[in-house]
C-alpha cells in the first residue's frame, strides 16, 4: 500500500511522466518481468522508462554540460554559468573523478552517455570507454552524443565471463543497485568491475539497496587478482549531504575512510 501510496505521489508531482507510466503498464503490469534475473528492471525494453527519466531530469538540471557551465578550481568542481545545476549525484561523481585525476576511464551502465560526454567536456584528455547490457542503451547513447570519442561495447556486468580491456578507474551510476541479489548477480558484477580496474572503483549508487560496504570487504577478503591491498573511502555532497559516493582504491588516499556501511546511509 505505501509502495501504491508513493508511486501515486510521484505521478502527481511529474516525476513519473508518461513514457515511465508506459514502461510500467507494458512490462511490469500485462509484461512478464524476467523471474530468473530478478533486476529491477527489464532492460531489454528500459530504453523506454529511460528516455522519461532524461525528460524529467532535464526540466530540474543540466543534463549536458556546455564547456563554460563548470570548472573544476582548486579541487571543487564549480558552477560558473547560470543554466540549471547539475544532479548532486553527477556533480560529486565528476568532482571525484577529476580529483583521482586518472588517464582512462570506464562507465558501467553508461546507458545515454551524457556522464561520459561530461566528462570529456570536463577533460578532454580522458581515454573514454562505456559497457552497457543493452543495445537500444548503446543506440541512444550514438544518437545523443555522436561525435564523442569513447569506446562503447555490450555487456553484462554482472556474468562471470565479464571481460574488458583494464583501465585506471571505473564507476558507477545507478546501475548495481538495480542488478537483484538471487544468485548473488550484483556481487558479480562488483567483483568483475574491481577486477577490470587498475586504480580506482567510483560508485553512485542507493546506498541502502545492497549491503555495499560488506560486499566489498567479502570480495576482497576472497582475494581478488592484482589488488594486493585495497583502501576504502566516502566523500559526501556540499550540497546535500544525502549524496554519497564510494571509493575503492589501490592506494592511500586523502579522503574520509570508510569503515561501516552507516556512513553510506544518511
Ligand atoms: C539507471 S540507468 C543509469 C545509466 C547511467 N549510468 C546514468 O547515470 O545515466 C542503468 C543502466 O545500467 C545498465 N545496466 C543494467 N544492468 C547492467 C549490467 N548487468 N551490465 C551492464 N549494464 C547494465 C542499463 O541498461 C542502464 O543503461
Amino acid at each position: 500500500m505505501n509502495k501504491l501510496f508513493s508511486f501515486l505521489r510521484s505521478v502527481v508531482r511529474g516525476e513519473i511522466n508518461y513514457k515511465m507510466l508506459k514502461y510500467h503498464f507494458m512490462h511490469r503490469v500485462i509484461g512478464q518481468h524476467d523471474t530468473i534475473v530478478d533486476d529491477d528492471f527489464d532492460w531489454d525494453h528500459y530504453t523506454l522508462h529511460y528516455k522519461g527519466e532524461l525528460e524529467v531530469g532535464a526540466k530540474k538540471r543540466t543534463t549536458v554540460l556546455s564547456s563554460d557551465d563548470y570548472k573544476f578550481e582548486n579541487r571543487k568542481l564549480v558552477q560558473k554559468g547560470s543554466r540549471l545545476p547539475l544532479h548532486n549525484n553527477a556533480q560529486l561523481l565528476y568532482e571525484t573523478i577529476l580529483l583521482l585525476s586518472p588517464e582512462s576511464v570506464l562507465e558501467i551502465g553508461c546507458g545515454g552517455g551524457d556522464n561520459l560526454r561530461n566528462l570529456n567536456t570536463l577533460n578532454s584528455s580522458f581515454e573514454l570507454f562505456g559497457v552497457d547490457i543493452s543495445n537500444s542503451q548503446l543506440e541512444l547513447f550514438k544518437q545523443r552524443h555522436p561525435e564523442l570519442p569513447c569506446s562503447t561495447a555490450i555487456a553484462d556486468a554482472a556474468l562471470p565471463g565479464f571481460c574488458h580491456k583494464q583501465v585506471d578507474l571505473i564507476y558507477t551510476q545507478a546501475v548495481i543497485m538495480h542488478i537483484g541479489e538471487k544468485d548473488g548477480r550484483h556481487i558479480r558484477a562488483f567483483e568483475n568491475a574491481i577486477k577490470t580496474s587498475r586504480q580506482y572503483l567510483v560508485l553512485i549508487e542507493n546506498w541502502e539497496k545492497h549491503d555495499f560496504f560488506g560486499d566489498v570487504n567479502d570480495i576482497f577478503a576472497k582475494g581478488v587478482e592484482g589488488w594486493d591491498d585495497y583502501f576504502l573511502y566516502y566523500r559526501e555532497s556540499e550540497i546535500s549531504t544525502v549524496t554519497k559516493v564510494m571509493i575503492i582504491s589501490k592506494v592511500a588516499l586523502d579522503f574520509p575512510p570508510l569503515t561501516d556501511n552507516g556512513q553510506l546511509i544518511s
